[in-house]
């Protein structure tokens, strides 16, 4: 038996424990387990796929420098993903995982360059099939590149979210996809080396315009769209190395990423197609989006104090604004005040509130408020008519009643909290500025809607004081 019979071994326990880590994340209370899992079972995937690679290195002539790229390598990635997993922000993550997304699809696109260049020992009735691999990981991973570089630059606010809205754009991308399919074709035929340098511009470009013609409160399903792009990217990259761990893992990524952004889109009332195709039959919005829309009402901390203490029935919407003021530890005192005094306080959670699904699940979850009065969209929007007081920390779009009510708007048709429905709703942002989709929101202007201004965990503490 030799070190290729345990690494495929050691492989195999390693696919099933991610599978078992997949189903231990698909709720609250089995998703430390579920982690634990994914961890034990990348621990053995790495230290297989080191040992034999090793070993194989070991055999070579230049053995010593091929373990010493080897070892730096792993060192130097190592250390960066220790630093940066351990100084980013809850509300960086997003931004983190597109460009750790970007780095899959770069490697999967260098992975098929290097076996388009130095392939060897192929049987001849398999070269076909080599060269179609080749093409189909480089384009793969060239869009999950460009596409996960654009997302990024979009989620850290480095460029403006809204989305780019090329003349014919749709035609653009039909025309890249048949270009590829014409493209690979002539590869498998005649492999000549400009054709892979074509395929990887075009697939770079590609990647760019799908990501950039999405926006707004499109820009969540991007993320996980990403995720199962760079999953088969991966998938892609196995077929090359001839490595079976990362297929099963690539297609693991690739379809729960997939089936993720199709229950987001489910979510929002978007269309899959449209969104995995950047954006395909989305019209130019008409409606302008952040004019000003009337006269809005200012309150302060002893007010709402006062509203809260007379309130039996309270429900607290949060957004991303409670992520960004680290919120969620008074809020969750609020909420037990509230309780104590016999009002029946419950959340409102918007399936893309913040900027992660489950981001506010996460937070809520982490200053301890208890998980039953922690409701769905779903469960809480047909309550807030009977509802005497309304929160709303930090969040904006996922409670505009534009998406309901304009057809025009540019997030027209998202299913959106119906917070306006209640006795009063009172805001917490710091200033008039307008969410994520960058479009104003006529709650602040509606007759029961009062705007508490500042810093949302400095606010929610003054109303604890006042109490
Ligand atoms: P947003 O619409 O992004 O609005 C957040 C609000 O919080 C802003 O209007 C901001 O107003 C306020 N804010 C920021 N910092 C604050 C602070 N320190 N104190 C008080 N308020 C603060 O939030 P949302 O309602 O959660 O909606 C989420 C949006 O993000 C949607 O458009 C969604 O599509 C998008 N998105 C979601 C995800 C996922 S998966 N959840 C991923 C990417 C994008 P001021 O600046 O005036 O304070």
């Amino acid at each position: 038996m030799n070190v290729a019979f345990f690494a495929n071994a050691a492989y195999i326990v390693a696919a099933l424990l991610f599978i078992l880590s997949l189903a231990g994340l698909s709720n609250h209370e089995s998703a430390r387990s579920g982690l634990r899992f994914g961890i034990v079972g990348m621990t053995i995937a790495l230290v297989a796929t080191i040992w034999l690679t090793l070993t194989n290195l070991w055999a070579e002539s230049q053995a010593v420098l091929g373990i010493a790229i080897l070892v730096g390598a792993i060192l130097i990635g190592a250390a960066i993903g220790l630093w940066r997993a351990r100084v980013v922000e809850m509300t960086g993550m997003p931004e983190l995982i597109a460009l750790l997304h970007s780095f899959v699809g770069l490697a999967a696109v260098l992975i098929g360059w290097n076996g388009a260049l130095y392939a060897e020992d192929i049987a001849p009735e398999l070269v076909g099939i080599h060269h179609a691999e080749v093409f189909i990981g480089v384009f793969i991973g060239a869009v999950t590149f460009t596409g996960s570089i654009v997302a990024f630059l979009k989620l850290s606010a480095r460029i403006s979210s809204k989305p780019l809205m090329l003349p014919g754009k749709n035609g653009l991308n039909i025309a890249a996809l048949v270009l590829f399919v014409a493209f690979t074709v002539w590869y498998v035929i005649t492999p000549e080396l400009w054709l892979l340098v074509a395929v990887t511009a075009l697939a770079l470009l590609l990647g760019w315009h799908l990501v950039a013609s999405i926006g707004g409160g499109d820009m969540p399903v991007v993320i996980s769209m990403l995720n199962s792009y760079s999953g088969w990217a991966a998938a892609a990259a196995g077929f090359l190395l001839n490595n079976d761990l990362l297929i099963v893992t690539g297609a693991l990524v690739g379809s729960s990423g997939a089936y993720l952004s199709y229950i987001m889109c489910r979510a929002m009332n978007r269309s899959f197609i449209s969104v995995i195709t950047g954006g395909f039959g989305i019209e130019k919005p008409t409606a302008k989006g952040e004019e000003e829309v009337g006269e809005y009402r200012e309150t302060d901390a002893q007010a709402v104090a006062e509203l809260l203490s007379s309130a039996d029935t309270v429900i607290i919407t949060p957004g991303y604004g409670m992520a960004v003021a680290q919120a969620q530890y008074p809020v969750a005192e609020l909420t037990s005040q509230l309780r104590a005094k016999g009002v029946n306080v419950r959340f409102g959670i918007h399936p893309v509130a913040g900027r992660l699904p489950g981001h506010m699940n996460v937070l809520l979850a982490e200053a301890k408020v208890p998980y039953d009065i922690v409701l769905e969209m779903d469960e809480v929007n047909d309550d807030f008519e009977e509802t005497s007081v309304v929160l709303v920390i930090g969040a904006n779009d996922t409670c505009n009643p534009a998406a309901a009510e304009d057809p025009s708007s540019p997030i027209a048709g998202m299913p959106v909290l119906k917070v306006w429905e209640a006795d009063n709703v009172v805001v917490f942002k710091r200033s008039m500025a307008s969410g994520y989709a960058g479009v104003q929101n006529p709650l602040f202007f509606r007759e029961n809607a009062a705007m508490l201004f500042g810093d949302a965990k400095q606010r929610v503490e003054d109303i604890i004081r006042a109490l």
